[in-house]
Order: C-alpha cells, then structure tokens, then sequence
C-alpha cells in the first residue's frame, strides 16, 4: 500500500467496506430499529428514516471519511490539524463514545443471557406472550446476572483491543457478517409465514402520517446518526486507516446501504411475529428480545437457531463496541501518549462504571432519574438525539466550509474517477441540506431536553 504514515493502513477496498460494516451494523439495527419503528408507527417511520439516511446521514459519512482518511489520525487530532479549536469535535466524540458504552454494553451483555439461555432449552416451553415478556423483565431488573454478562462483555471486548488482534477480527467478520445477513433471510421468511403476519406488512408498508409528531421525526434522525456511526468521528477515526487508493464514495455508498437493508430486514423479521404473537409493538426496547424466542419456537430445533443467532448478534455488537473503544484508545495513545494496555484499561474501567449504572438504573436504580429519565434512558437519549446530531452538523460545517469546496472535491472525486455533478450534489447535501435539516430538528424542539422526551 501506498502510504507514508507509520501508521497501520487496512489492506483493500474490501477490508474498509468489512471493517466499517462491523463498526455500523450492530445492535442499533438489530436492536434499536425495530422497536423505534414499532413505537413510531411502522412504515411512516421507516419512510423518514430513509430521507434522512439519504440527506443527512450519507452526506455526513462523506465528511468523516474525507477528514480521517486525509489525516491519518485519531478524531482529536484530525478535527485539530487547521485549528485547535474544532479539536473539540473530537474531545466530543471521546465524550459520546463512553456515553454510548454505557448502555450499549448493557444491551450487549443481554444478548450473551439469550445465548445461554437459548442454549440450554429456556424458552422452548414458551407459548404466551406474557412468558416471553416476563422473562425479559426479570432478567433485566435483577442485578447480578445482568451485571455479571455485561461485565464478561466488557472484558471480551477489552481483550481484543489490547491484544491487538484485529486482524483476527478482519478474517472473522468475512465469514461472519455473511452468515448474520444469510440468517437474518431466513427469519425473515419465517416471520412472513406465521399466521396473522399480514397486520405486522401492513403496519411496515402502509404508512399513516397521522401517527407522525416531531418526536417521531427526532427518533428518526437520531436513529440515523446512531446506526450509520456517524456524528462523533468513529468513521473518522476508522477512515484514518483507509489507503489513499480507498474510494470513500463508494466505500460510503455500499456501508450506508448494508447497514439499512440489515435494519430493513430486521424489522421485516419483528414487527410480523409481534402480531403474530400478540406483544405489542411499542413494547420499546425489550421488543427485539421478547419476540425472537418466539419466532424461533416455530422452527424445527429452535434451540440450535436461537442459539446462532444471538451469537451472530454478539458477533455483530462486538464489533461495535471495538470502534467505540478504539476512538477513545487512538485517542489515548496518540495525543496522550499512553501505551495501549494502558489506554484501553482506562477506557474499560470507567466503562465498567457507567455500564453498571445503567445496567443497575433498568431495576434497583429505577427510582433515580435525570430529567425524567433512568440513567440508560438517558444515555440513549442523550447521544443518538442530541449529542450525534450536534456533533454532525459540526462535521458539516467543519468538512464543507472550513476546509472547504476544493478539498471535499479532492477527496470526493478520488482523482476524477467520479462525475464532477455527483461530487457537486455530495458537496451541495453536505454544506447546507444536512446541516440545516438537523438544525431545523433543534429548533423544532426548544428548550433542548423537553426536545427529546
Ligand atoms: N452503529 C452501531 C450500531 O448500530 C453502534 C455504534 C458503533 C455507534 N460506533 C458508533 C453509534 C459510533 C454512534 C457512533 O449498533
């Protein structure tokens, strides 16, 4: 690879598309997605999450993937290289990033509980609704076991990062995203095929605008920020390690688009066997957890099924929580100068902490809130509908009029290998459509924390 800087450089195109993909799909599809179409009312949902995909979100990634990819450094120091000050669109990103560990880990450590569980037979007996619910609830508000497979997820997380062993993670995910998305279709059949799925289509197909208020257009774009990783430099950070020769627009194009059609797919999977099994579909968070055993009870040997599939979501949950370590480490390490088993046990030791109070705020902590919130509520709020859009409208900013024209241009057009009226629309959504789209959301919602409630 062509590359002066002493840093590591990711092998190929396709190395860059698999890593970044590990780093977007994650429980945020899976998860996060379809329980928020659930309780935006289905297809209306999913229409304005794909505009703001289109117009928000995409253009945002071009600016990250410029900006890291042109500097070669973490988020801190690539945000810093014209002028300290818009540094702290970096610090903001370290900032986000163990805001999103703290809850992220929690829901991360649920899917190892499901694994085990799914595993030794626990939910084959199942038939009502009210089991599957009552299960997930008090799983989640005990405290221990919670906190223990939290814990066991934290530390696998950990051990990858300081062990270095990406490479390891770059084989493994050649296999593994396409053995997720290869599962996730034959879900998706079978929640097709179980009695009554057509009220769950018709919900995700036929939309009611109705239903729409600007908490839904909130949720929605939150979502995007979340999902794509786009808004606190993780892709900057990820872009740091493209190869000059890496197409960011293409690269930028096929990530945004695995990540919705894996999210698309995911609700297809959910929101069917939510009426078909009679759970209701603003069941919020637990939605995902309480409907999957009971797709799975309708296969032969849902044990084994059940079982791959939570690993794959492990699988994919991992990968993402290393790019949200690796931020604060390449941050570390970088700019602060630590080793890296140093920096990485500092990131996962304060994780611990926040991860515990998060984990802890879903049952004995439940009383204790902040603006209304319990404390996972509120990092999950507080990031994908304030802090990733802000620091997203920073990228735009700082991407299309600081740096300016010429240099996306150069970025974008990888040596005039793509049309200049493309490039010209990419720097066109980037300098005013984005920002202003998501500015128009806050003002929408004044008085910043009635905004998200
Ligand atoms: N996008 C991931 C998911 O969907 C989560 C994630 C990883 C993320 N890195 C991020 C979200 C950076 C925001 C910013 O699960």
């Amino acid at each position: 690879m062509s590359n002066n800087s002493p840093r590591a450089v990711f092998g190929s195109s396709l190395t860059a598309m698999l890593v970044t993909a590990g780093c977007s799909v994650g429980l945020g599809n899976i998860w996060r997605f379809p329980y928020l179409v659930g309780e935006g009312g289905g297809a209306a949902f999913i229409i304005i999450y794909l505009l703001a995909v289109i117009f928000i979100g995409h253009p945002i990634m071009l600016a990250e993937f410029a900006v890291g990819r042109s500097t070669h450094k973490n988020a801190v120091g690539a945000y810093s290289v014209k002028d300290k000050r818009w540094g702290l669109l970096g610090y903001n990103g370290v900032f986000i990033a163990f805001v999103i560990m703290g809850f992220y880990f929690v829901v991360a450590g649920w899917t190892i509980e499901y694994m085990v569980n799914s595993a030794d037979g626990a939910f084959t007996g199942f038939t009502s609704a009210d089991e599957y619910t009552g299960f997930f609830s008090n799983y989640v508000s005990g405290v221990w076991t919670p906190l223990i497979y939290t814990w066991i997820f934290i530390l696998i997380s950990h051990s990858v990062i300081a062990l270095g062993v990406q490479k390891g993670i770059e084989r493994a995910t050649k296999v593994l995203m396409p053995a997720l998305f290869i599962i996730l279709i034959v879900l998706a059949i079978t929640s097709i095929r179980m009695p009554n799925s057509e009220v769950g289509l018709k919900y995700l197909f036929v939309p009611d605008f109705s239903k729409v208020t600007s908490r839904t257009i909130i949720n929605a774009v939150g979502q995007v920020f979340f999902s794509l990783s786009v808004g606190m430099g993780c892709l900057t950070t990820y872009a740091s390690y493209f190869s000059d020769k890496t197409d960011i627009r293409k690269t930028a194009t096929q990530l945004t688009i695995v990540d919705t059609i894996v999210a698309l797919l995911a609700s297809v999977i959910i929101l069917p066997a939510v009426f078909s099994v009679g759970i209701e579909p603003t069941s919020g968070p637990s939605l995902v957890f309480i409907t999957l055993p009971g797709i799975f009870n309708t296969l032969p040997f849902p044990e084994l099924v059940s079982t791959i599939f939570f690993m794959l979501l492990f699988i994919a949950a991992l990968t993402s929580t290393i790019s949200l370590h690796e931020v604060v480490t390449a941050y570390l390490i970088e700019e602060r100068k630590m080793t890296r088993v140093k920096a990485v046990s500092m990131v996962s030791a304060a994780t611990v902490v926040m991860a515990t109070l998060a984990s802890l705020s879903l049952g004995v902590l439940s009383e204790f809130k902040i603006f209304g919130y319990v404390i996972f509520d509120l990092f999950d709020a507080l990031t994908s509908n304030l802090l990733l859009p802000m620091g997203g409208v920073m990228i735009c900013v700082y991407a299309s009029w600081i740096l300016g024209d010429r240099f996306m241009h150069a970025q974008l057009s990888n040596e005039s290998r793509h049309s200049d009226t493309i490039v010209a629309i990419n720097i066109f959504l980037l300098r005013y459509v984005s920002p202003v789209a998501v500015f128009i959301l806050f003002l929408d919602g004044i008085g910043v924390f009635k905004m998200f409630r």
